[in-house]
Order: C-alpha cells, then sequence, then structure tokens
C-alpha cells in the first residue's frame, strides 16, 4: 500500500491544511477527510480525492461554538443551546450560512453545515490551524465511513497528503445532522444524538428523519455500502437464509445483536454486536471485514430502533438499498 503513513503530529497537520494539502483526522464518530474550508482548490480537492459528486455539500470543523458565528447569518437561540448543550459531540447544525462559506463547501445551498467534533485530536488539530475544516467522511463516495487509520489508508492512499492515526472511533456511525433552516426543524440523518434529546434542549417540536428521496444533496437512499451484498432480515429468519444461500455455494457472513444457531460452518460470524453502541461501533469494520474476506453477502439483523439503534438501522437500510 503507497500513500502516507499515518501519524500524530498535529503541526505537520496544521501546516498541511494552510497550503492546502488534506488531512485525514479521527473524529469521535468517523475520520473526516479535511481541507481548509476557506480554500475552494483546497476544497475541490476533497471532492476529487473521493469521487463525490461537488454538488453534496460538506460540514464544516470548528474548534469551539465560539466559531459557529462567522459562518452563519445568524446564532439563533435554538443553535446556542444545541451547541452549549452538544458540543463538542456528534451534532451537525445546518443554519442559513454566512458570506465567508464559499460555494464549493455547500454545494451552492443557502445553507452551511456545523459541528464541534469531540475527539482530542480533530480539536488539537482545528486549534492549531485556526479556521474551519471542510470534511467529508474519507471513504470513496457511496463506500461505508472509515472508523480506522488503516482502513483510510487503504482506501484513499496516494489521494490524500497526511493521515492523523487516532485509533478506532468510539461510536462508529456519522454524526447526527439537524436542519435549522427548515420549519419545524427536522433531522437529515440520525445519529447518536437522538430526537428526544434534541427536543429536551430546544423545547420545540423536531421532525424525524424522512425515509424515501433524498433530503438534501449528498443524502442518497443508497449509500454506505460494502462490496457484499447486504440483506437485512430478523432474527429469527437468519438460520434458515444462511442455509439456503450456503446450499447455494455462496459465501456469507452474520451481523446480528445476538449469538444466532445453528450457521454453516464456512460462514464468517461478524458479531454477536451486542448492544446499539457496540453495534454502531462495529458496522463499518464489520463490512470491511466481509469484503476482505471475500463475503458475497452479508446477513444482517437489525438493533432496536432506540437511541442510536435508529442510526444503525439507517445505515444499514441505504447500506442495502443499492443491492
Ligand atoms: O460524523 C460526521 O458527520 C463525519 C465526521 C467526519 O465529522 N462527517 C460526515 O460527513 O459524515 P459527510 O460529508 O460524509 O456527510 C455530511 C452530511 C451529508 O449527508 C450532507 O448532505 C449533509 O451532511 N450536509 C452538509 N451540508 C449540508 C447542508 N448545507 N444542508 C443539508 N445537509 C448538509
Ligand atoms: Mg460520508
Amino acid at each position: 500500500m503507497t500513500g502516507p503513513d499515518a501519524t500524530n503530529d498535529i503541526a505537520a497537520g496544521a501546516a498541511a491544511l494552510a497550503r492546502g494539502a488534506l488531512v485525514v483526522f479521527p473524529t469521535e464518530t468517523v475520520y473526516g477527510l479535511g481541507a481548509n474550508a476557506l480554500d475552494p482548490v483546497a476544497v475541490a480537492r476533497v471532492f476529487a480525492a473521493k469521487g463525490r459528486p461537488t454538488n453534496h455539500p460538506l460540514i464544516c470543523h470548528v474548534a469551539s461554538a465560539d466559531d459557529l458565528s462567522p459562518l452563519v447569518a445568524q446564532v439563533t437561540p435554538a443553535a446556542r443551546a444545541l451547541a452549549d448543550a452538544f458540543w463538542p459531540g456528534p451534532l451537525t447544525l445546518v443554519m442559513p450560512r454566512s458570506a465567508a462559506v464559499p460555494d464549493a463547501v455547500t454545494g451552492g445551498l443557502h445553507t452551511v453545515a456545523v459541528r464541534v467534533p469531540n475527539h482530542p485530536i480533530a480539536l488539537a488539530l482545528l486549534r492549531a490551524f485556526g479556521g474551519p475544516v471542510a470534511a467529508p467522511s474519507a471513504n470513496r463516495f457511496g463506500r461505508p465511513s472509515p472508523t480506522r487509520a488503516r482502513d483510510v489508508r487503504a482506501e484513499l492512499g496516494d489521494a490524500v497528503d497526511l493521515i492523523l492515526d487516532g485509533g478506532p472511533c468510539a461510536i462508529g456511525v456519522e454524526s447526527t445532522v439537524l436542519d435549522l433552516a427548515s420549519n419545524p426543524p427536522q433531522i437529515l440523518r440520525p445519529g447518536s444524538v437522538s430526537l428526544e434529546q434534541i427536543t429536551a434542549v430546544i423545547n420545540m417540536p423536531v421532525s424525524a428523519t424522512s425515509s424515501g428521496p433524498a433530503r438534501a444533496p449528498g443524502m442518497l437512499a443508497t449509500h454506505y455500502s460494502p462490496g457484499a451484498r447486504l440483506e437485512v432480515l430478523a432474527a429469527e429468519d437468519v438460520v434458515a437464509r444462511a442455509a439456503a444461500l450456503d446450499a447455494a455455494g455462496t459465501r456469507i457472513a452474520v451481523l446480528a445483536p445476538t449469538q444466532i444457531a445453528p450457521l454453516p460452518p464456512s460462514t464468517l460470524i461478524l458479531g454477536p454486536a451486542g448492544d446499539a453502541h457496540a453495534y454502531a461501533a462495529l458496522l463499518y469494520a464489520a463490512f470491511r471485514r466481509a469484503d476482505a474476506d471475500g463475503r458475497e453477502v452479508i446477513l444482517a439483523v437489525p438493533p432496536p430502533a432506540v437511541g442510536i439503534g435508529i442510526a444503525v438501522r439507517d445505515r444499514l437500510a441505504r447500506a442495502s438499498a443499492g443491492g
């Protein structure tokens, strides 16, 4: 594998951002592929490295809630309350943008997405750089987000200039994206900050994520997909489905909250994942493990639809939609 070695050299990361280079950094959710958000040429490199359409907006990462106001038209009371409650943390706020934010970051939208990540390396990098860093997840377009530095290296290698290694990401699924520019506010992407937690802070109704067609550019029905075909099914259906696929010579993997038996001996067991938090932390690494092992089908039993389980189910649904 070529490409940069992973380091933890914050000063080198900040210097690379300042000269318009791409820096991969860990966050508590997934690894981000960062560029100076105020440099449209650097931002264009992010889209090229990912193979991502340029109308898909990026999240601006900042070091603290104090850095929000230059990026948005107005810091509303709701935004202030949410920032106080959840930052640093896995909540991204979409708000009307200021003129400081380049079109390259927002895909030409009148809104901008901002968050303060809760990871010591990300925060140190943002402080050392001293400006907003536009960063999507550090995967190729449509693929699962990386939760380990080595996954970034395997997937993006030469396309990035520096990889900061923070070990495995604690949460494992991307941040909750809350659109504060719509009325009522709407969760565009579920994450580990739940709708109930948000409404408890802002004391107004919030719409849940709608299923179906794209809600914003970059929110596709199909996304996060492993190379293997993902089938989402109930625990009680796994044994029969696994037996049928195995009998047809299909190489399968199984991911479920609890142990399932009996399975064909050749099955790659990716779990048991345990509770929804553990499931989220395991999810994308499990997808990559199945691919590395040449599995053709992953049978996945979703966690219960509460808390971060809602986010895991959303990712499973999107990862399976493309077949
Ligand atoms: O946890 C995360 O959010 C990770 C880490 C690296 O921070 N980042 C991440 O970025 O998942 P990305 O680009 O893979 O996903 C950003 C999501 C996209 O679904 C995009 O559509 C949405 O945020 N988004 C960004 N700007 C938006 C805007 N102005 N309006 C609506 N949605 C927006
Ligand atoms: Mg992504």
